[in-house]
This record gives structure tokens, C-alpha cells and sequence, in this order.
């Protein structure tokens, strides 16, 4: 007997199953099934297309109306940082830059205070609600990094937080050590701390999976960038980056020739890096939430990676300071009106390839794969990229088990 049968599903959106990332014109086919089917027997897809037969269950779903897809994966996060930096708000009002306000002590520096002074329990419980609501917005694939300790007790304890949130829900997550995040105001000189965070490398291993740095100005520059990435390669992480986000460093260029597993941000780079996106696998993971945001003009060029061959993903960069949303589905909205992505494009870069850029079997709901699903509250899968900075989740479904079930109705 199957556990749960979802039927006469108005549109089933199955991303294609890959071993590499969809590169190019790729990201726009997405197969849209009209009254589907989904059937899951102990925790697995039995089968997810159209509706061909009945099937017996000890649950069914009657999905009419409504979208169904896999669960969303969010391939790039700060979810654990103490603190909020509401207090920003009025410096940019009065015109200071998101560098400016880090060179002055603030930004990453005063999430770094923040964070120092929490304790393991107070950071999991904050980032557990952080967490929780992401669930409640259809994602349950997470990239977590750390990055607001800058040292190594501090660095160590949000690595911590994220395994044990991992393990409490059981997620697909994905932890990264962004120790070179920013330099600490007291450090001796950029190479000095840069050196200190390369010799914590083996220590963090244990806890992470990824190794990312911030290459900008003022902050790590090419250089830096490359010694630490390949140190850390050395020590067996597959690299990242957060690149060319402001300035065009040539983030882009490197983290390709270092062969990375993403190279994120890609808002400054420069045509002739984003040409060598065609012979590379690194995904490009594009966080519009983040522009829009800081209040910037220009987007990352999304539509150009992609006519450059190149394979693009779309996460919100969850922080307290330059993307403060933890809704995936708004920053969709913003990719599909700010980078020109069709739907079919920006749900197969929050499935898919987002689950490529950091490794996770996830973002598929063919036979076999974990029964890990969303039911939207949406007419058609357009829907859901188009009325924003709104829920559409219906229901959350883990490993064929519902977790969430929005009820709209009033107590
Ligand atoms: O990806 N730019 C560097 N890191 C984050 C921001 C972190 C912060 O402002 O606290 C980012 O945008
Ligand atoms: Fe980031």
C-alpha cells in the first residue's frame, strides 16, 4: 500500500534530474505536467506525472487549483548571526555606502559583536526560527555559512549551530567556514588575519563542507582570495567565493579558474569572465535580494551568463545587513522582474541548480528521489514568481510526510 497519493494537481513542475547544472538555454525547459500525480511509499517518489490511473494510499491529497513542485533549495545563507542592524537604516538614509558603513566599525564587524556575545543555545534558538520560517516558505535544502566570528571559538560555535539544526530536522544542509569575511578592526594586517583563518582550516573541517571568502574592496582582494582558496582546497573543501558583488575584482574569473563550486554575487563582472562561464562548471548563484536591497541600479547580468553558456542559481544571501529576507519566493519575484528570468528558468535556479551549487541531492521529486514537496496556493507556476513578497505555500511535505499545513482560517 502507498502512504499518500496527491492528485488532480493543476500544474506539476518537474525540474529535470542531472548530474551537471543546466547551462544556457538548459535553464529554460521545465516539464509542466497539467492534472498530475504524485504517489510516495516510505518517504520516496513512487511516481510524480500525469495522471494516468488511481492509485490506492493511506492518505490522498486533493491538490485542485493548486501548483505542486519539489521543495526549494536556498544555496546561499547567513542564517546564524546574533543581532540585527536595524540601526543602518538611518546612516544609509543619509547616504553612506555598504563599505562605508564596514570600514566605520559597522556592517559584517557589528554582526560580528553581536554574534561573539551570544551563546551556542541563544544562536541556535535564533536561527531555529529563522530556519523554521524558511521551511514555511518551501524550502527544505539550506547552505549555512559562518563568517561572524572571525576567530577561531566564535567561528566554530556557528558551525556548530548549523550541524546540530541539520541534524534536529534532519535538513539537506550544507555548512561553509567564511572565516575571511571581514578583518577584524584589532587584526595586525589583512595577510595577518587571512593567514590566522588559513591555519583554522584543518580545525573546521569537521563541521564544514565549503570554504568561502569575500573578495572586494578593502576587504580580501584577488590575491588573498586565490591563496585561501587553494589552501583550502588542499585541505579537501570545494571552494566559494562572494565575488565581484561591488566592485569588479575579477571574482568571477578566479573562482572558474579554481575550478569552485559557485562563485556568488557576480554583480560587477566583467564581460570577459563571464565568457569563460561556458567551459565551467561552477554555478554562477545570482542574490537579487541583495541589490535590490542595497538600493543598487545594476543587477547581475543573468540574461548574458546565460547566452554565455553559463549555469545560473538564485538564493537570497539571508544576512542582517545587505538581504534581511528569508523568503525565497520574494527574491524569485525580484529575479524574474529585475534579472529578466522567465518562471521556467527561476524555478529550475531554485531547484536544480541551486542544489548543484552546493551539492545536495535535492530539487527533483522523480521515482526514487525523497519525497520532499510543496503545494502552492497558486493558479500556475507563473504565479508564484510573480505576486510578491507574499506565502503561496499550501503544504510542506518531508520525506512523504506533511510538516506544514497552512490554515488561513481565524481563530
Ligand atoms: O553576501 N558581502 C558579504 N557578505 C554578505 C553580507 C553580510 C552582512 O552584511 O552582514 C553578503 O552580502
Ligand atoms: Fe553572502
Amino acid at each position: 500500500m502507498n502512504d499518500l497519493v496527491i492528485q488532480n494537481i493543476k500544474e506539476l513542475v518537474l525540474p529535470k534530474k542531472t548530474d551537471k547544472p543546466l547551462k544556457g538555454k538548459a535553464l529554460d525547459e521545465l516539464e509542466i505536467v497539467e492534472n498530475g500525480t504524485v504517489v510516495v511509499k516510505d518517504g520516496k517518489i513512487v511516481y510524480a506525472g500525469p495522471h494516468t490511473e488511481e492509485y490506492e494510499a493511506e492518505e490522498t491529497i486533493d491538490a485542485t487549483g493548486k501548483v505542486v513542485s519539489p521543495s526549494l533549495v536556498d544555496a546561499h545563507t547567513h542564517l546564524i548571526h546574533g543581532g540585527s542592524r536595524e540601526h543602518e537604516m538611518s546612516l544609509k538614509r543619509q547616504g553612506a555606502s555598504y563599505l562605508e558603513i564596514l570600514e566605520q566599525g559597522g556592517g559584517i564587524l557589528s554582526t560580528v559583536e553581536s554574534t561573539r556575545k551570544a551563546s551556542e543555545d541563544e544562536l541556535f534558538e535564533k536561527a531555529e526560527h529563522d530556519l523554521l520560517t524558511m521551511i514555511h516558505h518551501g524550502v527544505l535544502a539550506v547552505e549555512s555559512k559562518s563568517g561572524y566570528g572571525l576567530d577561531k571559538e566564535n567561528e566554530l560555535k556557528q558551525l556548530k549551530v548549523s550541524n546540530r539544526l541539520a541534524e534536529k530536522y534532519n535538513l539537506d544542509m550544507r555548512h561553509t567556514f567564511l572565516g575571511p569575511h571581514a578583518v577584524p578592526k584589532d587584526a595586525e594586517s589583512n595577510e595577518a588575519f587571512l593567514e590566522e583563518m588559513i591555519n583554522l582550516l584543518p580545525e573546521v573541517k569537521e563541521y564544514a563542507d565549503f570554504a568561502d571568502i569575500f573578495c572586494e574592496t578593502g576587504v580580501f582582494s584577488i590575491e588573498e582570495s586565490k591563496r585561501y582558496m587553494q589552501e583550502a582546497k588542499k585541505h579537501g573543501f570545494d571552494v566559494k567565493i562572494h565575488a565581484d558583488e561591488i566592485d569588479p575584482l575579477g571574482g568571477l574569473g578566479l573562482a572558474i579558474d579554481e575550478d569552485a563550486i559557485s562563485a556568488d554575487h557576480l554583480v560587477a563582472s566583467s564581460d570577459e569572465d563571464k565568457k569563460k562561464l561556458k567551459d565551467s562548471e561552477t554555478v554562477a548563484v545570482l542574490l537579487p535580494g541583495t541589490t535590490f536591497y542595497l538600493g543598487k541600479e545594476e543587477y547581475a547580468d543573468a540574461r548574458g551568463m546565460l547566452e554565455n553558456d553559463g549555469a545560473i542559481a538564485i538564493a537570497t544571501d539571508y544576512n542582517p545587513g545587505s538581504c534581511v529576507t528569508n523568503n525565497l519566493q520574494m527574491v524569485m519575484a525580484i529575479a524574474a522582474l529585475k534579472l529578466k528570468l522567465s518562471p521556467n528558468e527561476i524555478w529550475n535556479a531554485v531547484t536544480v541548480n541551486a542544489a548543484k551549487a552546493i551539492n545536495v541531492d535535492a530539487g527533483t521529486i522523480n521515482e526514487g528521489d525523497k519525497a520532499n514537496i510543496v503545494l502552492w496556493n497558486a493558479p500556475n507556476h507563473e504565479f508564484v514568481t510573480y505576486k510578491y513578497g507574499v506565502n503561496h505555500v499550501d503544504k510542506v511535505i518531508k520525506d512523504g510526510k506533511v510538516i506544514v499545513d497552512r490554515d488561513l482560517s481565524l481563530k
